[in-house]
């Protein structure tokens, strides 16, 4: 589907921001291991988060939609063989996370996927997995992936990469394995996983970056999501480059694992420019409302190290944040970037050229130097390579173009954010 995004006038007024998809996906998966009922509020509406809720309807877990936005999960705890496979659909994180559950049932399954998550690899989990005595078949090291049930150990797993699926794999499987399992990061990823089997009761214990867990039963505990700060970066970036925007967002998650963002606007020199308020915790997370401002005093900066996992998703809209920046902006050790749902590096690469933005690849990020009008250079449209945070990132960037651009593929955003295009014309009131 194409989209058109013309000049924005500024935005203003408030608007509440939908579900955490991290956070409701591991809602759904834990509250279908917990004994017991859970009602989980304000669950996601993205595309992803449905295709957990719906192979946990086929693990034979009762889960009723009181409302697109309520779930109800009953459970006594276990599991159930499928006799069809498992459709992950576009979802790294129901992929991954699913397999450190599946690798310790006591039955076989298979998962599959869409044709962009048959592209990433999941070597990064086969690995840990089959240390702790998991038996998988794939595809050389991708979807889809066939696990025969097995009795599992726990073992000390220090992780070449910071990443939270991988973390969570592990210990989701270290739930059910004999012993104590521990995963060491090189730099911490998002905790929901391990604040979620807290809250959730479960033995686990986190010391600096490393994360024990034992096997543990879980009892069942409502569960309320708060809204997603990734959903939210798009608006935090819209807010600051349109100019005399002031609006206010509600209910975001600012969990400190997620918050690179807010740093990087600090950074960047426009902290007046984010204001965090009425902080709050809501289910084992915090959570606040933020107003944001235009600035026009934005300066570039280095991204880097530590930085990167607590921004991952947020890296294609900070790039047309860091557009509007002046001077250089240096994106550093986000290789990974390369392994979403499309190559992010190549691909911002290719289309922000398009609207004039001076960005240069390199192997593990990019450069940009600011502060540029922004203007399509030509009439191919940009292209969202089915990607849901490359289009909403185009679409910002569009907000502040000098004519009217074109983005392919945009439909692509019921991934993680259907709610987006409305929000944004909440804004535009
Ligand atoms: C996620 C972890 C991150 C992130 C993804 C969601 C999660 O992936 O990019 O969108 O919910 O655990 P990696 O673990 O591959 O960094």
């Amino acid at each position: 589907m194409l989209k058109t995004v013309s000049k924005s006038k500024p935005l203003t007024g408030e608007i509440t921001i939908p579900a955490d998809k991290s956070v409701s996906h591991r809602a759904v998966m834990l509250a279908s291991l917990a004994k017991g009922k859970c009602i989980i509020s304000n669950f996601s509406s993205g595309a992803d988060c449905w295709s957990t809720l719906n192979i946990f309807k086929q693990l034979g877990v009762q889960i009723n939609e009181t409302d697109k936005k309520t779930i109800e999960i009953y459970s006594d705890g276990t599991l159930k063989k499928s006799n069809t496979p498992l459709d992950a659909g576009n979802s790294g994180t129901t992929t991954r996370l699913l397999s450190g559950i599946l690798a310790g049932q006591n039955f076989d399954s298979e998962i599959i996927g869409d044709e962009s998550l048959s592209k990433r690899p999941m070597k990064r989990i086969l690995i840990p997995l089959t240390q702790m005595g998991a038996k998988i078949d794939s595809v050389d090291n991708h979807l889809p992936l066939t696990i025969y049930g097995q009795k599992l150990h726990g073992i000390v797993y220090p992780m070449p990469i910071a990443s939270a699926q991988v973390k969570s794999c592990i210990l989701l499987a270290g739930l059910n394995a004999e012993g104590q399992t521990t995963v060491i990061e090189p730099a911490q990823s998002r905790n929901h996983t391990e604040l979620m089997l807290k809250y959730l009761g479960a033995n686990i214990l986190t010391y600096n970056n490393e994360i024990t867990i034992y096997p543990s039963e879980l009892e069942a505990k409502d569960i309320k999501i708060v809204g997603d700060i990734s959903s939210a970066a798009f608006f935090i970036v819209a807010g600051l480059i349109v100019p005399d925007s002031d609006f206010v967002i509600k209910n975001v998650g600012i969990n400190p694992t997620r918050t690179g963002i807010l740093d990087i606007v600090k950074r960047m020199g426009a902290g007046a420019g984010v204001n965090v308020f009425n902080k709050r915790i809501v289910s084992g997370e915090e959570c606040a409302d933020i107003r944001v401002q235009y600035t026009d005093n934005l300066k570039g900066c280095v991204i880097e190290g530590a930085d990167i996992p607590r921004l991952i998703d947020e890296l294609p809209v900070i790039a047309v944040l860091a557009s509007q920046a002046e001077g250089e902006t240096v994106v550093k050790n986000a290789e990974d970037l390369r392994n979403k749902e499309s190559d992010r590096i190549k691909c911002l690469v290719a289309e922000l050229r398009k609207i004039g933005v001076d960005i240069e690849e390199t192997p593990d990020g990019f450069i940009i130097t600011g502060k540029t009008k922004l203007s399509p250079t030509t009439d191919i449209p940009l292209e969202s390579y089915h990607d849901h945070r490359l289009a909403m990132s185009f679409y910002i960037a569009g907000l502040i173009c000098e004519k009217e651009i074109a983005i392919n593929g945009f439909e692509w955003t019921k991934i993680s954010f259907p709610e987006f295009e409305a929000l944004v014309s909440e804004l535009n009131g």
